[in-house]
């Protein structure tokens, strides 16, 4: 006897497809295949004409700090209708809300308990990514604890206020790489990016459409470049986080080539597989996302590399802000950042499956299975019996049209909005008990738990 059977679905793995049940008992799968060597259940789901697929581990989420306005409430439950049933966020150095954070004095260590804290507002799991946003020698001294506290990666910025210089970033890659842990980068050249805003805003250039041409692809291919050549001379692993246009994933495949991928992975994510900057046009401040969406051809870039393996994820870089504070006169004073986790797995299952067929064990590849491997959760992005109960039963044929009004985040704006798109989540389980059904939240704030990362090593 088990507690739940989900029948008669067509089960997704990295490598394959196939008609089977899914048995869950407690919090793990319990068994996958034949209806008639399936144990009895308590409660059976009917998943017919229904794709069932581990969840969407989603490695790059900001919530409830400056870089968005949701809640871990909000945020999960935004995450759960969408099938996303793991997300990774951020912890600042010690971000407590009323200061910038490069101007706090605290640590890591507290970054990640305020984080912590946030699980019994959550209901899907979650982990940490540090963020190190000033150049302060003691965080090198904190790096081994942080490590230990199931926070193996480490972001650094080479942009924004709190952007790392060449001589710390080599410092940190090197401590890194002592602990065998990873840096996880946002590369844009910040003096380019300042220089080209601040003529902007010399020449009154505040509409929508300038702002990409403030942060051009150039600029993320040379911070790129930079930052990886740093990280592999130091013998650090690196990951490439929101990489956006051709020129910064071609000079990422050259050190992939050369270093090999158990050292350099790297990730794009859902807007820059389906917008261009026409988008400016269309919804002004909305959109505006560093680095920027870019040119078409970007777009066919991402998908050779996600292809070519270039690319091994697709992340959202949710950032849940209101209308109200995108939408001001100049581009400049606008938050930076747009909310997806809802909406992430239908578009680019749209886009990926339904538009460009691609197959479903990719979808599975670039949403589950890379991302729980290069992020050390391996009890997740899988189907395998034993581990984690994360499941999402999705409908692959029912079309309908993105609206903000569904949001369960804090955003009311989709840069999505009215896109028509194939495919919808029906059931979002995680660690074996339903958390969103048919399009409503099922489970009680605080099923999500915070989860421990380890630091494995990038060979599969
Ligand atoms: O515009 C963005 N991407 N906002 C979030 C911060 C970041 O750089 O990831
Ligand atoms: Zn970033
Ligand atoms: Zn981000």
């Amino acid at each position: 006897m088990v507690d739940t059977i989900i029948r008669g679905g067509t089960v997704v793995t990295p490598t394959d497809t196939f008609d089977a049940d899914v048995a869950i008992d407690g919090e793990r799968i319990a068994a996958v295949g034949d209806g008639e060597s399936m144990p009895e259940a308590d409660h059976t789901i009917d998943a017919t004409g229904s794709m069932v697929m581990p969840g969407v581990i989603d490695p790059h989420v900001h919530i409830d700090d400056m870089f968005s306005f949701d809640t871990y409430e909000t945020a999960t439950k935004a995450a759960a209708l969408g099938g996303t049933t793991t997300y990774i966020d951020f912890a600042w150095q010690a971000w407590v809300g009323e200061m910038s954070p490069w101007d706090e004095p605290g640590t890591l260590r507290e970054g990640i308990e305020r984080k912590r804290a946030k699980a019994e507002e959550a209901v899907v799991d979650y982990g940490l990514h540090g963020a190190i946003t000033r150049e302060d020698r003691a965080v090198l001294e904190e790096l081994e604890a942080v490590v230990d506290a199931g926070v193996p990666s480490i972001k650094l910025f080479t942009a924004y206020e709190f952007g790392l210089e060449n001589g710390f970033m080599n410092r940190v890659f090197e401590a890194l790489a002592d602990l065998d842990a990873f840096a996880v980068l946002h590369s844009e050249d910040a003096t380019i990016c300042d220089d080209r805003t601040a003529q902007f805003q010399r020449e009154g250039k505040g509409d929508p459409e300038w702002y990409p041409r403030s942060r051009p692809d150039y600029a993320e291919a040379i911070a790129a470049d930079a930052a990886a050549r740093m990280a592999m001379e130091a013998g650090c692993r690196y990951y490439g986080i929101h990489t956006s246009c051709r020129k910064s994933a071609d000079v990422l495949a050259r050190y992939r080539e050369r270093y090999g991928e158990e050292m350099l992975r790297a990730e794009t994510c859902t807007h820059y597989t389906t917008l261009d900057d026409s988008i400016f046009e269309e919804l002004g401040n909305l959109p505006m996302i560093a680095p920027p969406i870019r040119k078409p051809d970007d777009i066919e870039a991402m998908f050779e590399h996600l292809e070519a393996g270039t690319l091994d994820v697709v992340s959202t870089d949710h950032c849940g802000y209101t209308k109200e504070s995108k939408q001001v006169d100049d581009w400049w004073d606008s938050k930076f950042g747009a909310n997806a986790l809802q909406t992430n797995l239908p578009v680019f299952h749209d886009e990926a499956v339904i538009e460009r067929g691609f197959s479903y064990p990719f979808l599975v590849r670039v949403l589950s299975r890379n991302p729980a491997r290069i992020f050390g959760l391996p009890g997740k992005g899988t189907l395998d019996p034993g581990t984690d109960a994360d499941i999402v039963v999705f409908d692959p044929n029912e079309t309908y049209a993105i609206t903000a009004e569904e949001n369960a985040s804090v955003a009311d704006f989709s840069i999505y909005e009215g896109r028509e798109v194939t495919g919808r989540v029906k059931q979002t389980f995680v660690r074996g008990e339903l958390v969103a059904d048919d399009g409503k939240i099922v489970a009680e704030n605080g099923h999500g738990r915070f989860v421990e990362r380890e630091s494995t090593d990038w060979a599969f």
